[in-house]
């Protein structure tokens, strides 16, 4: 038999819940097409940061480099000031495995209400390939005040710092905070390019690129001249650049153009929510970071909801799909296709609904019909 090594870090908040149902669905997938997933457990999140001060250290990264993949549930917690355990844990992950590319497949299923009003499943289905290792993510920045600054790299700093007094006018009283963010053409080329070769593998027509190259030239000069240099390797494909303001609305007016998108870093983290409330909402939509030699890793689009968490009701469907497409990634593609369509089927028929979905089944009863339905499937 098979066995899949996985890593699992179910984190914050609902992280536990909902992958506590995630697992579940992966387990009676794989018991019942005959292959074995062996999941290692790992703490990290606010409570292992409160108690040790640590986030994931050189030598836990390398520990997860062990695994082909690694599926987690989500970090963040009000104890703990935002960033810490986000750069920390999901930065650094992302960052340390190059997983360059962001899967976010948009997808309303059917059974789902989008606020939409008239917009139904034909209408909202397009795939957010997220560049996921550069732009404002790099970490490259600081932050100073009149007469003390702290930062990372000690030559920026002082390079910004004169550059600040030109621009802005550094005034003692006062502090400032700047981010620097960088894209290389390397990086721009490989995420683009897989962007072209997934939508050429799915028979989608048009590829849409993001930015704002109308106000950050410099950073996005080079995501559009490497577009154009992959594009005219799809001579089939047609092609579009667009700023990433008027792309939230239209996303919202016209989702049915809509196809491949190609998204900078932050662009695609906020288009993504966007996309995620189209479909129903982050309850339901899932993501991989990929890096398609290395370790990658599975998640939900959304965070750790903290306001939920113990509650069990949270949507566990977002973690399932995620667990879905991390067997795609693993070669299980018809494990994948199954979790696909036990998930569409319960939510078509309407039964077992969670909160979001506008019904009161807990978190654990939503994972439970999801493996009923595979049962009933296979
Ligand atoms: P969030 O995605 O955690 O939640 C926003 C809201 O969406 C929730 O309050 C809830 O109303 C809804 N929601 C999210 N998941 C849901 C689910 N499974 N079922 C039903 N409703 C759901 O975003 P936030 O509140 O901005 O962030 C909370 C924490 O999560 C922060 O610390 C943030 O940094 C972190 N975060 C972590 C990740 C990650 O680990 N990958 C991703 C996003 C946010
Ligand atoms: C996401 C999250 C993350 C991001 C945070 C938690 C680092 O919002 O996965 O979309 O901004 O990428
Ligand atoms: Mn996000």
């Amino acid at each position: 038999m098979v066995t899949y090594r996985v890593a699992v870090i179910p984190g914050d908040g609902i992280g536990p819940e909902v992958i506590r149902e995630g697992v579940k669905v992966v387990d009676a997938v794989s018991e019942l097409l005959g292959f074995e997933v062996e999941w290692s457990y790992y703490e990290y999140g606010a409570d292992y940061y409160l108690r040790t001060g640590k986030t994931l250290e050189e030598d836990d990264l390398r520990e997860l480099s062990r695994y082909r993949a690694i599926y987690l549930g989500g970090v963040g917690d009000p104890r703990v000031e935002p960033g810490i355990l986000e750069i920390g844990i999901v930065l650094a992950i992302r960052f340390y495995f190059d997983e360059y590319i962001n899967l976010r497949p948009i997808k309303l299923l059917p059974g789902v209400r989008s606020p939409l009003a008239g917009k139904g499943p034909k209408d909202i289905n397009f795939v957010v390939v997220r560049e996921n290792v550069e732009d404002f993510y790099i970490g490259l920045g600081g932050r100073f005040s009149g007469t003390s600054y702290s930062g990372r790299l000690e030559v920026v700093r002082s390079l910004y710092r004169m550059v600040l007094d030109l621009k802005v006018g550094v005034d003692a009283s006062d502090e400032y905070g700047f981010q620097i963010g960088v894209i290389s053409g390397r990086n721009a080329r490989r995420v683009i390019r897989f962007s072209f070769e997934y939508a050429r593998q799915h028979g989608m027509r048009r590829v849409s690129l993001i930015d704002k190259a109308n106000v950050l030239p410099h950073i996005y000069s080079v995501w559009r001249r490497a577009f154009k240099e992959v594009a005219a390797e799809y001579p089939e494909m047609e092609t579009e650049m667009l700023f990433a303001d008027a792309t939230s609305m239209w996303f919202v007016k016209n989702p049915e153009h809509f196809e491949m998108v190609v998204a900078p870093n932050l662009f695609g983290d906020i288009l993504t929510d966007l996309g995620a409330a189209l479909q129903g909402g982050l309850g339901l939509a899932p993501s991989g970071n990929i890096n398609p030699e290395g370790t990658s890793m599975f998640e939900p689009m959304h965070g750790s909801a903290p306001k939920y968490k113990g509650l069990e009701v949270a949507n566990p469907i977002a973690t399932i799909l995620s667990g879905a497409m991390m067997l795609d990634f693993l070669g299980e593609i018809e494990a994948a296709r199954l979790i696909e369509k036990a998930v569409s089927e319960v939510l078509l028929e309407g039964k077992v609904r969670t909160r979001d979905l506008g019904g009161s089944a807990r978190t654990y009863e939503m994972g439970d019909a999801i493996v009923r339905k595979l049962r009933e499937l296979v």
